[in-house]
Formats: C-alpha cells, sequence, structure tokens
C-alpha cells in the first residue's frame, strides 16, 4: 500500500515498457516490508535534464538509469563514483539529501554473478569480447580484482581506446586475430558484445575455437548460441541473468541500506523468464 510515507524509486529510460527492474525491486521491498515503491518513467532524451532535477523536487530516493540516458545523465549529477568514471556510464543514481550521486552497479553485479559461481579472477587470463558499455564495466571489474585482460573487439580503435582509459588499473592487452594458439592462453572468455541478442545472430567466437578448458560467460540473460555451444564441450557456462538480479541488488542496497532478498529475487526472475518464454 503507498502512503504518505511511502519512499519513492524508479527508473528512467525510453524505451522503457519490457523493464523487468520495477518486477525486481517492488517484490524486494514487500519481502522485507520496506514502505518504497519503484515506478517506470519513460524519459525523452531532450527532457533528460528535467527529469534529474525532478529527483530533487518530488524528492525521490533514487532511480535506475538505462538505454539511452546512461553517458548522457553524468553531467546533471553531483558526484560520481569511480567504477561510473571509468565506464562512463551511471546506471543507479542516490539522492543523499539533496546531492544526486551516480554509481554502476554493473561492476559489482558482473563480479558476484561469476564469484558466486566459483570463478577465479585473480592471476586468470581472461578473454573479453567487446569494447562498449558492457565490456567497459566486465573489464573495470576484471582488472579490480587482478585479474589479467585480453581485450577483442570488431572495431580495433575502440579496443585501444579502452585500453588507454583502463590500463592505470591493470593489466591489458589486445588481441588483433583469435587463433587456437592465442586461445590456449585463457581460462575465462567473456561475452560483452551484443551478438546472441537476436536470434539469427552469428556467435562472436568461431565454434572451432572452442575449448573444454575454458570458462564461457556471456552478458546476456538468455542462453545464447556461445553457451549452447560451450556446453556440448563440457564447459562452465555462465549467463547474464546472475549480473542483472546482482546489479539490482546493488542499487536496492544503495537506496534503502538493506542487503537485497537475493534468493527471492532470483526466483522471481525465473518464474518471469518461464512465463515469457510460453507467451
Ligand atoms: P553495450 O552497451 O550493450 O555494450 P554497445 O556499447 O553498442 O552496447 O557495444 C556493443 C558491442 O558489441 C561492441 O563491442 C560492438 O563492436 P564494435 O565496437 O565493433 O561496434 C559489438 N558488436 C555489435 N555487433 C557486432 C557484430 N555484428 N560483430 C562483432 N561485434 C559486434
Amino acid at each position: 500500500m503507498i502512503s504518505g510515507k511511502t519512499k519513492i524509486t524508479g527508473i528512467f529510460g525510453d524505451p522503457i515498457e519490457h523493464t523487468l527492474s520495477p518486477l525486481l525491486h517492488n517484490s524486494a521491498f514487500r519481502e522485507l516490508g520496506l514502505d518504497y515503491c519503484y515506478i517506470p518513467f519513460l524519459v525523452k532524451a531532450e527532457r533528460l535534464k528535467e527529469a534529474v532535477e525532478a529527483i530533487r523536487a518530488l524528492n525521490l530516493i533514487g532511480v535506475n538509469i538505462t538505454v539511452p540516458h546512461k553517458e548522457a545523465v553524468i553531467p546533471y549529477l553531483d558526484e560520481i563514483k569511480e567504477e561510473a568514471k571509468y565506464i562512463e556510464a551511471v546506471n543507479t543514481i542516490l539522492n543523499s539529501n539533496g546531492k544526486l550521486i551516480g554509481f554502476n552497479t554493473d561492476v559489482y553485479g558482473f563480479i558476484n554473478s561469476i564469484f558466486e559461481e566459483g570463478v577465479t579472477v585473480k592471476g586468470s587470463n581472461i578473454l573479453l569480447l567487446g569494447a562498449g558499455g558492457a565490456a567497459k564495466a566486465v573489464a573495470f571489474g576484471i582488472l579490480k580484482e587482478g585479474g589479467n585482460l585480453f581485450l577483442f573487439n570488431r572495431t580495433l580503435s575502440k579496443a585501444y581506446k579502452l585500453k588507454e582509459t583502463f590500463q592505470k588499473l591493470g593489466s591489458i592487452e589486445i588481441i588483433k586475430k583469435i587463433t587456437p594458439d592465442i586461445m590456449r592462453n585463457f581460462q575465462i572468455v567473456v561475452n560483452a558484445t551484443s551478438l546472441g541478442l537476436r536470434g539469427n545472430d552469428p556467435m562472436p567466437l568461431e565454434p572451432t575455437l572452442l575449448s573444454r578448458d575454458h570458462v564461457y560467460i556471456d552478458l546476456i540473460y538468455n542462453e545464447t548460441p556461445l553457451l549452447k555451444e560451450a556446453k556440448k564441450f563440457g564447459c562452465k557456462t555462465i549467463d547474464g541473468s546472475g549480473m542483472l538480479i546482482w546489479q539490482a541488488a546493488k542499487a536496492f542496497e544503495i537506496w534503502t541500506g538493506k542487503a537485497a532478498p537475493l534468493q527471492m529475487m532470483k526466483k522471481i526472475f525465473k518464474e518471469k523468464k518461464t512465463i515469457d518464454k510460453n507467451i
């Protein structure tokens, strides 16, 4: 029940109708008996500044930021956390007594989702495919945790740009061409390209390059052809659903000061995925 005391959070994006975040957060608030609610806001690019000002004006606790505003929102905030500065993207804002603080909880989401699967990052050689927004969150997490990063991207100049910014955090090497020989150096392969989002996408790696010695991680939360193929080799695979839950959990913690009910959020997400598949 919404009352005069209910604390309001939400999400700004365009489009917004497919977001799963209201389901996750509102279920989590209810589970812990917190008087909070989470609302989707359709925010057009040309009104983003006004929408951010409204966080203060309406005394919202905070919001998530999604496509296409994650980068554009940065100039309107009062403080940007280190990870969000590196990634040049904010996905969570906290309204701290009128001061708007920008976070990127995808980093935390990625790292926790692979730690809970028993993946070791420190000292591992990790091949990262992609150099866009999602890849930057992965790169930050891996380097902060002491992994050795090997970066491959279709557009080489973007890979070099990422290296230039991130190399102060740790070890990054650019891979210009992926060969079976090079693949033998890696323990972990992460797909942070958008390949696999659409049913007829090609795989981000030739199937002949796959090996049973690798762990395969995909940021896409449905099982992609890459993960399906990797499973045939008996490899450990991790899809992006854990990252989605953990990034939401971190935003929840930032807004409420409480640990999120993770198991419940995972269950809700799994049920929703099953329902959507059956429609
Ligand atoms: P996101 O925010 O999801 O990371 P993005 O910033 O647009 O999205 O990045 C998409 C990534 O997928 C990029 O690394 C992109 O490669 P380019 O930098 O060469 O564009 C990669 N990608 C998208 N389509 C691709 C394709 N058909 N083949 C290879 N890589 C692709």
